[in-house]
């Protein structure tokens, strides 16, 4: 095994807000290596944004009260001074953030502003810079991108934008890429496109690469791990086939279940899990999925499940004995999605 890039442990979130502490990311363990792409799944809500903001220091102490460690490359970054950490995540750490209108400047041309990424970490005239901006675009399969880097922003196309975004993140070489909803905006062949993007660059950059989204169709095939979240922590954890062909947890059966598909004959198929995400002011006590889960029993209300590897690193925070989810994945799950 190569060292880990990143290493979370234990990481707590919590916002004191008036109503009360909203408990946004609570437990997440996680080790991230390079060239490995982590699909991080989960309804609005779950944590996923606040979990990868927090790791990029764009949620900080001043406004959550945040526990655990961050190690990048073995150091902790929420020990960190504020300068060191924002070195670290402009040159280390790339985000494509869920909404890329709000993180590209609308006043600033796209080339400009990817020179002002470069130059805040590199030495570069602006002249080498506007240059590496430009291949960057290319790169990225913007066409004619000397022409783009002169527009703004509104005048590109969302995927033209999300491209750019990419570019912006990936132009200093980062080893962390995070693509935080990367394609909810897009339709569906521009959103396949910007996946298959990512992909390559992955292997070109030998970067590590997070991906987060509320579907599990859209990282079928690009995560080689996936995470499921639910209300701040997650609940099962596992490489892409133990969740696709044999998933242990009652939340990402109806995950599964909830995959929105193309065509309009299989939509009728879809079927969203039962209920709404708790408020995470008051979580449900024991397991928080309990009030919504179908296979609910005493224990569940009382007690709450740890994360447990069953099957090799497969792990899944369920009281269910594995014989029983085994069966009822293949008898209830397979057989309906
Ligand atoms: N600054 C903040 N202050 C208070 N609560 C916050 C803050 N930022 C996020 N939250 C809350 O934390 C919870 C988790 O938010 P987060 O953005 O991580 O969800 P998500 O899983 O990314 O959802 P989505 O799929 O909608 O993007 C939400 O209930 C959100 O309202
Ligand atoms: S622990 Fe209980 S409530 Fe939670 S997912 Fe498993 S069966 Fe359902
Ligand atoms: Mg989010």
């Amino acid at each position: 095994m190569p060292e880990p890039l990143l290493e979370i442990k234990n990481l707590k979130v919590h916002f004191p807000t008036d109503d009360g502490l909203v408990k946004a990311v609570d437990g997440v363990n996680l080790t991230l290596y390079p060239g490995q792409t982590l699909g991080v799944v989960g309804e609005s809500g779950s944590g996923k944004s606040v979990t990868w903001l927090t790791v990029m220091g764009l949620v900080t102490k001043k406004e959550a009260i945040i526990e655990g460690e961050i190690l990048f490359r073995g150091q902790d970054l929420l020990k960190l001074p504020v300068d060191e950490l924002r070195n670290i995540r402009g040159s280390k750490m790339g985000m494509v953030f869920q909404d890329p209108m709000s993180s590209l400047h609308p006043f600033f041309k796209v080339g400009d502003q990817i020179v002002e990424a470069i130059r805040a970490h590199q030495r570069m005239s602006k002249r080498e810079a506007m240059d590496l901006a430009i291949d960057m675009l290319r790169r990225v399969g913007i066409p004619r991108p000397e022409e783009r880097a002169r527009q703004y922003p509104h005048e590109f196309s969302g995927g033209m934008r999300q491209r750019a975004m990419i570019a912006m993140a990936l132009v200093l070489n980062p080893d962390v890429l995070i693509a935080d909803e990367p394609t909810t905006a897009l339709d569906v062949t521009v959103q396949a496109q910007i996946l298959d993007l990512i992909d390559r660059l992955e292997q070109e950059f030998n970067a590590a690469v997070v991906i987060i989204t509320h579907d599990l169709g859209v990282v079928a095939e690009h995560a080689d791990d996936i995470l499921v979240m639910y209300a701040g922590k997650p609940v099962e954890f596992g490489e892409r086939r133990d969740i696709y062909y044999g998933a242990h947890h009652p939340y990402t059966w109806g995950l599964l279940q909830s995959i929105a598909r193309l065509d309009e004959a299989e939509r009728e198929r879809l079927r969203p899990i039962r209920g709404l995400p708790p408020s995470l002011i008051f979580v449900p006590p024991g397991c928080a999925f309990h009030p919504r889960c179908p296979y609910a029993f005493d224990r569940c209300s009382k007690e709450s499940p740890e994360l447990i590897p069953e099957n090799g690193h497969h792990a899944s925070a369920c009281f269910l004995p594995l014989a029983d989810k085994e069966r009822i994945f293949k008898e209830e799950v397979l057989q309906r999605s």
